[in-house]
């Protein structure tokens, strides 16, 4: 049986984190979408560890790890996360790689540099991730596959640079590429990655049928969603559930749980609209005891109150059955703390989420308020959580209408209760 995770928010939610905490009682962890735009930090001990590229499973030498077709996979970044474990001493031999994965080249990583620094900013992590799959889109991408003997990885890189090169020279002003090039040095990582590439939708068709249990790893966020998302402020894959089925093809109907991970508060790196942003003193003070900078690209992320209008449309969208609060401990010590219950137009309220992203920047949210609470550590059941933790967690639930099933209170694995 499957289980998506997912992030609800902006990314970042801490996928990474409760990944590691379920994959101790899991056979298989899985990643359906994005590319080494994702950082996902797992703590153990005092060790911490940054995931892009590989599903978080990874600490446990009997999980199976599987980087599904949905995957943008730049070749480079994964050999050099490969080696990174490595060294750490951490196996790989359990990882397996789509041969359907479209790869992320060197032109794509100019491209979507190059796009950055001549439009209006997306704010991108500048990995080759949106070029990677237009291209995909538009039939002109290249995948593992086409490097099996066949001559085809050479006639589309040829066919590919053809258009590609064209648009950074004339659009962006920048240098060409030579298809030879490219071909020898994807080429040389094929070679490389090869003992880990297989038809990975039958090993998880195969997995199924024996009773093991999955776990799909989401990246990013679902309001970075292509289509769900702040668009044009998002990322280039679909970061919902339905995300997991098209980008691994597991069978839909052996999905039975998405737990849905939730930032206690809001964050969003990158530009687009953010109804709840804090720009004061208490948004300082939560980024800083959050740590909050990206894992990625170590810019600072912005941050605001709990927003639940946001939250309900994701658990609408994404078909929600649990979910996983994170960071409770950084709200300890506010004195109040408010959470977004209504977003207000020209002073009606909203009844669905804004599709357009000039309405959202122009809603005003409506707060509740709540008392705060004290420090609290290394707790063991839901009873020892301070009172008003409590009542917070009893109001999201309540609106949400769905169970918080996992509460994170810290990075490490310890720091967690499920209920
Ligand atoms: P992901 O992309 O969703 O996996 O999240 P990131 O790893 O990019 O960012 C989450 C950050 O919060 C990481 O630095 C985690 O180590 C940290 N973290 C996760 N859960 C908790 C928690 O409950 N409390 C605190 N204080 N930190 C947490
Ligand atoms: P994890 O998996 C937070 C954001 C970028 C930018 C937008 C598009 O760690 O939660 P892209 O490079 O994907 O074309 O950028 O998406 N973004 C993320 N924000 N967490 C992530 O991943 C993100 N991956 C992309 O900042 O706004
Ligand atoms: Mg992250």
């Amino acid at each position: 049986m499957g289980t998506i995770l997912l992030g609800l928010q902006w990314g970042d939610e801490g996928k990474g984190k409760i990944t590691d905490y379920l994959a101790e009682k899991m056979d298989y962890v899985v990643r359906f979408q994005g590319g080494d735009n994702a950082g996902h930090t797992i703590k153990i001990d005092k060790n911490y560890f940054f995931n892009h590229l590989i599903p978080s499973g990874i600490m446990y030498p009997n999980v199976q790890c599987v980087i599904g077709n949905g995957v943008v996979v730049n070749p480079e970044m994964l050999l050099k996360e490969i080696n990174t474990l490595k060294e750490k001493n951490i196996s790989t031999k359990n990882l397996f790689i789509s041969d359907k994965c479209n790869i992320i080249m060197d032109f794509h990583i100019a491209l979507d540099s190059a796009k950055e620094g001549k439009d209006e900013k997306i704010g991108t992590t500048k990995r080759g991730i949106g070029p990677t799959y237009r291209d995909k889109i538009a039939r002109i991408g290249i995948r593992f596959c086409d490097f099996e003997n066949t001559g085809l990885a050479k006639e589309n890189i040829k066919k590919n640079l053809k258009f590609n090169n064209f648009i950074l020279k004339n659009l962006y002003g920048k240098s060409e590429f030579d298809p030879k090039d490219i071909y020898k040095k994807y080429e040389k990582y094929y070679k490389q990655l090869l003992p880990h590439i297989r038809n990975t939708e039958m090993m998880l068709f195969e997995a199924c049928k024996e009773g093991k249990k999955i776990l799909f790893e989401g990246a990013q966020g679902t309001f970075l969603d292509i289509d769900f998302g702040t668009y044009p402020f998002v990322t280039s894959s679909n970061t919902t559930a339905g995300g997991a089925i098209t980008g691994t093809g597991f069978p839909i109907t052996s999905i039975n749980k998405v737990v849905g991970v939730v930032k206690a508060y809001t964050t969003r790196v990158g530009n687009g609209p953010f109804p709840t942003e804090l720009n004061d003193e208490t948004g300082d003070k939560l980024a800083e005891k959050g740590k909050e900078f990206g894992t990625t690209t170590g810019r600072q992320r912005r941050v605001g109150w709990l927003d639940l209008v946001m939250l309900r449309y994701a658990v609408k969208i994404n078909g929600i059955t649990g979910i996983a609060i994170t960071k409770l401990d950084v709200l300890n010590g506010l004195s109040r703390l408010k959470v977004c219950t209504e977003y207000r137009l020209n002073n009606k309220k909203i009844k669905n989420y804004p599709s357009n992203y000039i309405e959202l920047e122009g809603v005003t949210p409506v707060y509740k308020d709540f008392d705060g609470w004290g420090a609290f550590d290394n707790i063991e059941s839901l009873d020892e959580l301070p009172e008003n933790a409590k009542k917070y967690l009893k109001f999201i639930e309540k609106y949400l209408e769905v169970p918080i099933e996992i509460i994170s209170f810290g990075a490490g694995r310890r720091n967690t209760i499920e209920i």
